[in-house]
């Protein structure tokens, strides 16, 4: 499919006009994700990037702002590359609520329509929402071709709630046809998030147990180890429920419990997520857990409000836990627990899904653990189920272990492209799977939005935790309240090792018969 895919990208010219060319998500995302692209040949080698924003920047300086976040660039190949890459980049500067600066951008755009033959374009929109309209406007009057298609990358976040998601999309609609509009949220092109549909719908032994008389709960779990440093000002605004649960965790809920589409097409695959998500009710306060990282246990890492760009005395969350129920005939009675947190003790996103106990009969419960299937989305990308084995050995004692297929040691010759690299190939491609539709938007903000404005008045609480522990003292008790069981086995995932065992020398991973 991806042969296929990038064969077709790799012959289409199409010029790439990126809005907010002078700021950060550019500088360490999109130019990288577009000379990746460039290097492995998934697009034109004629392919054009034009950047605008209203800083002056001259030509050396934008040039080392693209290759900054560029790796590996003391091979000579990609050197090589590299330099052509920068010689095909140009700049414009100009104001967002003018026409005069689109109208350059327009002039660069049809001098390398002229050059390449391209007929398509695409508009990438790096930018702070607050511009999102008036620049989606520029574009329309100044830059909209009438001789191939346009495509517009719109970036998240699409709105504060229900209402101003509305405002935007209808401001966006009257600009631009639905199939035009491409609403990124990264995770959808995350490997392994991309990887779910594959492993749900084409493994049998997926497809007969994914259901409630399975699987007892369902766990999405975000965790970064710095805190909000430098961007407090952005985070402040908007708080973990808003970036993180709302758009990344809930793309993957919904993916981990969609019907199966119709087929693969974008919309197929999109009505199937609506259709989960309109199931969902909106989340309770009572099944909200808030947190705000305070100085670490040692003193030495900072409190979200020792940030410099956090307003004094913020409440605002950087730890959130919430529970979510889907209410049809596959699901009624899983709850579906989503947690994400900064400043927090690991770097990990992963999906458990958590099977229900085996009855008791020859075993006693104690010694068998939970069957869960575990989806590593990063780092380290693996897919494992954890379940009961025999111990090797002359006894008959119960071990809990598991199948893993970790990717850097099962693909050792393949590399898991970037997320960005993904999305914007579909997008030049014009596959709109992996974009968010406005009714998907729409479903996931009424699930949200009045949870979120009660948080926003101050009325769900807010608990403290130490910067690098596992969020607030209360998560354990949280989870649990869903059904989530840790077995009293000390367990770990053995990252990297070859054994398959619990931890070596623990008394406790071994129960016996
Ligand atoms: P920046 O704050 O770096 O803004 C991008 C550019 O927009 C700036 O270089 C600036 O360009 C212009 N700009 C900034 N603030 C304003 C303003 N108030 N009014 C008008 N123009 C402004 O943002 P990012 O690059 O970090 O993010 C861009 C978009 O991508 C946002 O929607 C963000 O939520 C999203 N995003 C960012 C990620 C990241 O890692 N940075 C990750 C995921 C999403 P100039 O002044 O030169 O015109
Ligand atoms: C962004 C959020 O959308 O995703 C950030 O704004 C978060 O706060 C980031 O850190 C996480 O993305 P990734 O790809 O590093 O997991």
């Amino acid at each position: 499919m991806l042969t296929t895919a990038t064969a077709k990208a790799a012959g289409k010219a199409i010029p790439v006009a990126l809005l907010g060319a002078s700021g950060d998500l550019a500088k360490k995302k999109t130019f990288p994700a577009l000379f990746g692209l460039f290097r492995n040949g998934h697009i034109a080698p004629t392919t054009r990037i034009i950047g605008y924003s209203r800083t002056k920047i001259d030509r050396p300086d934008y040039l080392k702002r693209i290759s900054q976040y560029i790796k590996n660039t003391s091979d000579p190949q990609v050197k090589a590359m590299l330099d052509r890459f920068l010689d095909q980049s140009t700049y414009v500067s100009g104001l967002y609520d003018q026409d005069s600066g689109f109208q350059q951008l327009e002039h660069e755009l049809k001098r390398v329509e002229q050059e390449t033959g391209a007929q398509d374009r695409l508009l990438y929109m790096a930018l702070p929402p607050s511009v999102f309209i008036p620049v989606a406007t520029g574009l329309k009057r100044n830059c909209y071709t009438t001789k191939g298609i346009n495509r517009l990358i719109v970036e998240k976040p699409f709105g504060m709630d229900l209402e101003s998601s509305r405002v935007l999309s209808k401001a966006l609609a009257a600009l631009y046809r639905e199939d035009e509009i491409y609403r990124i949220d990264h995770y959808l092109g995350k490997e392994m998030v991309k990887n779910i549909m594959i492993l749900r719908f084409s493994n049998q032994i997926f497809r007969s147990c994914w259901d409630k008389d399975h699987i007892s709960n369902v766990q999405i779990t975000f965790k970064e180890k710095i805190g909000t440093e430098g961007r407090g000002g952005y985070f402040d605004e908007f708080g973990i429920v808003r970036d993180v649960m709302q758009n990344h965790l809930f793309q993957i809920l919904s993916l981990i419990a969609m019907e199966t589409p119709a087929s693969l097409n974008a919309e197929d695959i999109r009505n199937a997520k609506v259709d989960v998500l309109r199931a969902i009710p909106e989340v309770i306060e009572s099944e909200v857990l808030l947190g705000q990282y305070g100085r670490s246990e040692d003193g030495t890492l900072p409190s979200y409000l020792d940030d410099e760009t956090v307003p004094k005395g913020s409440k605002q969350a950087t730890f959130a836990a919430a529970a979510f129920h889907i209410n049809n005939p596959r699901w009624s009675g899983v709850p579906f627990v989503l947690k994400c947190g900064k400043a927090l003790n690991q770097q990990k996103v992963e999906i458990r899904i958590q099977f229900k106990d085996m009855g008791e009969g020859l075993f006693h419960k104690n010694d068998m653990a939970r069957n869960e299937l575990v989806i590593r989305v990063q780092p380290d990308e693996a897919v494992y189920l954890k379940m009961t084995q025999k111990l090797p050995g002359l006894g008959m004692e119960t071990v809990m272990s598991e199948l893993d297929l970790s990717y850097a040691s099962r693909f050792t010759n393949l590399s898991v492209p970037d997320a960005y690299e993904n999305l914007i190939l579909d997008a030049i491609l014009g596959e709109q799977s992996n974009f968010v539709r406005s009714d998907e938007l729409d479903e996931a903000w009424r699930i949200f939005t009045p949870v979120l404005h009660k948080i926003d008045r101050g009325l769900v609480p807010v608990e403290t935790y130490p910067y690098g522990s596992r969020g607030p003292e209360k998560v354990a008790d949280f989870i649990a309240r869903f059904g989530f069981e840790r077995h009293q086995q000390e367990y770990s995932w053995p990252e990297t090792s070859q054994t398959r065992v619990a931890k070596e020398g623990s008394p406790d991973s071994i129960s016996k018969l």
